[in-house]
Order: structure tokens, then sequence, then C-alpha cells
């Protein structure tokens, strides 16, 4: 299924993807995992990351599709090769903000019913930002998924209280010491995976973004212990000089009996 999601939406991924990122305050070394300084500072980063934005072909695609951001492309990608956002699938989308992945995986879930005869499915998106609505996605936006209260949160707006795929595209705010901001990935994925034990479906599926580095085997052994399959994924649109990588782990395990 091609990426894209045509109906009635902005043509601003750029604008979006910016605003969003401004949001986050971006710190000035942040170039080190996905270069974009506030656009307004022009310095010498802005510029360079300008004018990647501008040829990068990924950006001129979304905009052409109205997708919210180019990483919508990561999720698409990812999912020609796992075919897990079927039609009828209930998606805990952790990490939302701006919305491109929520806005692929709504198309692909048939969440809108734009697909005729096909069985409507289900997103969530939860972000610590405000996400601007879209057609067919209920968003948690100022909420943290590490809060106490967020399984309560998140169990109340999902049909049966139950998703059968939990997908995190969260990231830490950039330090620029690579160590310690992969540490603060693996948490991060750490949280999703604890939300996800408890959210899941028998037999569900679990995406996790997060930044390459040492301990990123104990995430995977971790994985292992609880799904019956995981591989490690970088789509296309995930940039080459970008620690960026994704697990997805299928086939959530029955829990053992004591
Ligand atoms: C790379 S962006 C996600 C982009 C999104 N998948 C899309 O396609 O539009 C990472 C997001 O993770 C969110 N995030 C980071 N820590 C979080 C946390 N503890 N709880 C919820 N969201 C978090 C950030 O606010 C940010 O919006």
């Amino acid at each position: 299924m091609a990426p894209g999601f045509p109906v009635g939406l902005p043509r601003r991924v750029d604008s979006l993807c910016r605003a969003h990122r401004a949001l986050r305050a971006p710190s000035p070394r942040r170039a080190l995992h996905a270069p974009s300084p506030a656009p307004r500072a022009r310095s010498g980063a802005a510029q360079i990351w300008l004018q990647r934005q501008r040829r990068d072909p990924f950006v001129q695609r979304a905009q052409e599709l109205g997708l919210r951001c180019r990483s919508g492309f990561k999720l698409a990608h990812m999912d020609e090769q796992l075919g897990w956002l079927r039609p009828g699938r209930a998606v805990l989308d952790l990490g939302a903000a701006p919305g491109a992945w929520s806005q692929e995986a709504a198309r692909r879930v048939n969440a809108t019913g734009a697909l005729p005869g096909a069985p409507r499915g289900f997103v969530l998106g939860l972000d610590l930002l405000p996400v601007e609505p879209l057609d067919g996605v209920s968003f948690l936006g100022g909420t943290d998924v590490r809060a106490a209260d967020t399984e309560t949160k998140v169990r109340a707006l999902l049909p049966g209280g139950a998703a059968h795929l939990v997908l995190s595209d969260m990231a830490p705010r950039a330090s620029g010491v690579r160590a310690l901001d992969h540490e603060q990935s693996l948490a991060l994925c750490g949280a999703a995976l604890a939300l996800a034990l408890v959210i899941l479906r028998p037999g569900g599926h679990f995406l996790c973004k997060f930044w390459d580095g040492a301990s990123s085997e104990e995430l995977r052994a971790r994985l292992r212990a609880a799904f019956r399959d995981v591989r490690a994924l970088k789509p296309p649109a995930s940039r080459r000089d970008s620690a960026e990588l994704y697990l997805a782990a299928s086939g959530l395990r029955a829990p053992r009996r004591p």
C-alpha cells in the first residue's frame, strides 16, 4: 500500500514539523540525531538544515500527499515489510505529534471508514505535546507515557481497553551527548514497552524507535523474552547519518504461569 493520506489535509508538512520542533525547543547540539535547528535563527546549521529539507525527496513527497511530516514514510515503509496495519486493528501511537504516523496508521487500519466493506480500525495518538485534530484519530495530548494515570486514560479510550499494535516513535530532547541520548531513548522504549505489555491483546505487536548504542542489546533481549520474533529496521526515510533504529517485536507471548 503506497504511503499517503489524500483527503482534506493542509499542504504544510514543513511548517507543521518545524512548529512541532520549535515547541520542543531543540538544543543547539541536536544536530547529532535529527538536524533541526530553530529555522528563524538562520545559523550555519540552520541553513544546512533548510537546504537539506529542500532537497529531501521525502519532504517534497509528503507535501504533495498532504502528510503532516516526512516521518510518515518511515512507518509506511516499515509496514510494507511487517504487514501489521490492517483494516479493523486498534493502534496506540506513542509520541504522536505532529501526527504523521497516526495519519498513516489511520489510513491503513481504515479508521475513517474510507475503505467500503473493510472493518473499521481505531487509532489513539499520545504525546507530551498537543496535537492538531486529525480525521479518524483520537489524541491524548499533554500526556506523559511515564505518568501513573496514563494506562487508565489509554484503556478508557481504546475499544475494549486494548490494542493490537503499540507503536513508539518517541524521542527525548537530545543533549548532543551521544551516550546519554542513547540511554534516554532506551528509557522511553522501556516506558513504551511497559505500557504495551499491559495494553496489547494476546499476539499483539510492538514497534519502537531508539538511538543505537552500547545498551541496545539489552532492549532487544527484553523484547525477545516477551515476543515471538524481534527484528531491527532502518527504513529508507531514516537518514543514514542518524543513529536512529527501530525494533519490531511481533506476537506477544502469553504470560508465563508461576
Ligand atoms: C520524532 S517525534 C514523533 C513524530 C511522530 N511519530 C510523527 O510522525 O508525527 C517524537 C515525539 O515524542 C514525544 N515524546 C517524548 N517523550 C515523551 C513522553 N515521555 N511521553 C509522550 N511523548 C513523548 C515528543 O513530544 C515528540 O513529539
